[in-house]
């Protein structure tokens, strides 16, 4: 299937995996609304990627994901394809976990997704089709221990994402939560893999890794739906 000349909005594209999938869409003729808190760097892709248009902004802003759906529909004319990625990690033990960083984890990762979640599927529905890619992880099906926080934040946007799965099956609005393993980011600059994780993943992913299985799921054709994608390195025991 054919990605040339969609429309598609992506939400943490200023680094890692939504940067990933940027580029993978730009490849395929896709055109792109960017958005991130770091508006530099975004502009700085957007120079470089065909028909992308930055949107700089904080997610947890409630009025964010509308603004971005409005700026996808006036710089394009369409949004086919909306990639809901934006997302932050807080962990820790009992003792050492700062509960005021959890909440900001799950304004971003659970209130903003959700708010960006309905904001697509009512605009999939008023147009009839489109494409929802939701980047859990797998902590979104699994938890670990000390990291009940971050796995609750991805469970509840697979739940989400199954119950709007149900309610839009026999439409051409198309839902799937994409759950890696471990992928070199930026995401660990304020929270290290533990070194016990670390030491068993010789070669964990990258993000075109994931941007691969993006592209994977959106090609299929419109009688085929992919819910989940799992998506780990070969030897990562999780
Ligand atoms: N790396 C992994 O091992 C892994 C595994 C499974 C799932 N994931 C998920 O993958 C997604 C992308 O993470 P990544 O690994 O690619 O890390 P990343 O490079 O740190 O990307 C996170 C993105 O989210 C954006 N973001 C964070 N808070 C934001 C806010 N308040 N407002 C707007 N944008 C915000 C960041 O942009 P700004 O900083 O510019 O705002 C950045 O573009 C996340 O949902 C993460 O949970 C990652």
């Amino acid at each position: 299937m054919s990605l040339e000349g969609q429309v598609a909005l992506i939400t943490g594209a200023t680094s890692g995996i939504g940067l990933a999938c940027a580029e993978a869409l730009s490849a395929q003729g896709v055109k792109l609304v960017l958005s991130g808190r770091r508006g530099e760097l975004l502009e700085e892709h957007c120079r470089r990627l065909p028909n992308s248009v930055a949107s700089p902004g904080d997610i947890a802003d409630p009025q964010t994901p509308t603004a971005l759906i409005a700026t996808a529909l006036e710089a394009h004319g369409r949004l086919d394809i909306v990639i809901n990625n934006a997302g932050l990690i807080h962990n820790g033990s009992i003792d050492e976990i700062d509960v005021e960083r959890v909440c900001a984890m799950v304004r971003v990762n659970v209130e903003a997704a959700f708010r960006l979640i309905y904001l697509a599927c009512k605009h999939f529905q008023d147009v009839g089709r489109g494409h929802l890619i939701n980047t859990s992880s797998v902590l979104g099906t699994k938890v670990r221990e000390q990291a009940g926080a971050y796995a609750g934040t991805k469970h509840a946007i697979e739940a989400l994402a199954e119950a709007l799965r149900l309610e839009l099956a026999g439409s051409e609005i198309k839902i799937t939560c994409i759950e890696p393993g471990l992928v070199v980011t930026d995401l660990h600059r304020d929270y290290p893999v533990r070194p016990e994780v670390m030491q068993d993943i010789a070669h964990p992913l990258a993000p075109a890794d994931v941007a691969d299985v993006v592209l994977f799921a959106l090609r299929q054709p419109a009688h085929v739906a992919l819910p989940r994608l799992m998506v780990l390195p070969q030897d990562q025991k999780i």
